[in-house]
């Protein structure tokens, strides 16, 4: 007797930019379910749901706990449209052998030049310029008019020198700025000055973000690490929100120890109406919009699909976090 043909059971909790949804639902071997609600599905449809998928398509939105995994008896890969996995528990995953894919390499460049546009923005007053602009407050030229700081001659410190770090320190070299780099490994990379966590504290004019958030890095900016920092520093985080004390990097803005802030991520997000940051002065807030761009972000869905499929299929991934069973 024949068998009777079965699909693989997809749900992809959004509907991504590209074409890479439309091929995905072409397989033959692939039923694709697509949540195209606004927003990211409620926590009760993602349980729901479930029990009856064998691949997840999800998005940083998603949290894909041990409860969700301990529900999904017959999932074998999770694709996230991410770098960043810290939203999804990546040892319930291991231990149930589910194969995990995210996106890196893609979204390199697309977010350094949004961390770069977070320096230019924090350093010289754009978002406050702006908003005089609109306000009708702009009165005259005037000789001490939103002064700010320069980027060039300025030194930058680079927390984390991983891809993303290091096509910042690339820019950096345009810039003509002096980059140092902290890394927990120590990594060497050209044209960047390694250096301690301490030095890069105390020495930087500008500190920009890009570890992954884990439960060490958790925090890292803390008050302790601000009051460590050169009076009229500046940070710019496109990272995680997770690794900045909020509370104590509003203090420090709000004390002149920092001058300003770029910030693309947060604690929570969307950051919650009424947040404090929202009030601090100094501060560019961005709705985490690092790799947004057209390219980019049908880049990150072709690879998020071509993982998915590899995931189901047993085959290599070609961006995995965790293999799935041998
Ligand atoms: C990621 O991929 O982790 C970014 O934060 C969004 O592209």
């Amino acid at each position: 007797m024949v068998e009777p043909f079965s699909r693989f059971r997809v749900w992809c909790t959004r509907a991504l930019p590209g074409e890479a949804l439309e091929r995905l639902a072409a397989q033959p071997d692939v039923s694709l379910d697509v949540w195209r609600e606004p927003g990211p599905p409620p926590r009760e449809a993602m349980l729901e749901r479930a029990p009856a998928l064998d691949g997840l398509l999800c998005t940083l939105a998603d949290r894909i706990d041990a409860d969700w995994f301990a529900r999904a008896s017959e999932l074998r890969v999770v694709s996230s449209y991410s770098v960043g996995l810290d939203h999804v528990d990546l040892a319930a995953a291991a231990q149930r052998r589910i194969a995990i894919g995210h996106t890196p390499g893609v979204l390199v460049e697309t977010t350094a030049d949004l961390a770069f546009a977070l320096l230019l923005a924090s350093g010289r007053r754009l978002a406050e310029a702006d908003r005089m602009v609109r306000a009708g407050e702009w009165g005259t030229w005037e000789p001490d008019l939103l002064l700010g700081r320069d980027l060039h001659g300025a030194t930058l410190g680079i927390v984390g020198l991983g891809e993303i770090g290091q096509a910042v320190a690339r820019r950096a070299k345009g810039f003509g700025m002096r980059a140092l780099g902290w890394t927990r490994s120590g990594r060497a990379v050209e044209g960047v000055e390694p250096v301690s966590w301490g030095r890069l504290l105390a020495e930087s004019d500008f500190v920009s973000l890009h570890v992954a958030l884990t439960e060490e890095t958790r925090g890292m900016l803390d008050r302790e690490a601000f009051a460590r920092m050169k009076r009229g520093a500046i940070l710019v985080n496109t990272a995680r929100g997770g690794l900045v004390d909020e509370v104590a990097l509003a203090d420090a803005l709000e004390s002149g120890q920092l001058a300003a802030a770029g910030l693309d991520v947060f604690e929570q997000e969307p950051l919650p109406a009424g947040h404090r940051l929202v009030q601090t002065p100094g501060v560019t807030l961005l709705p985490h919009i690092g790799s947004a761009s057209v390219a980019t972000r049908a880049r990150m869905a072709d690879l998020a699909v071509e993982n998915l499929l590899a995931g189901l299929r047993g085959t290599p991934m070609p961006a995995s976090a965790l293999a799935g069973p041998a």
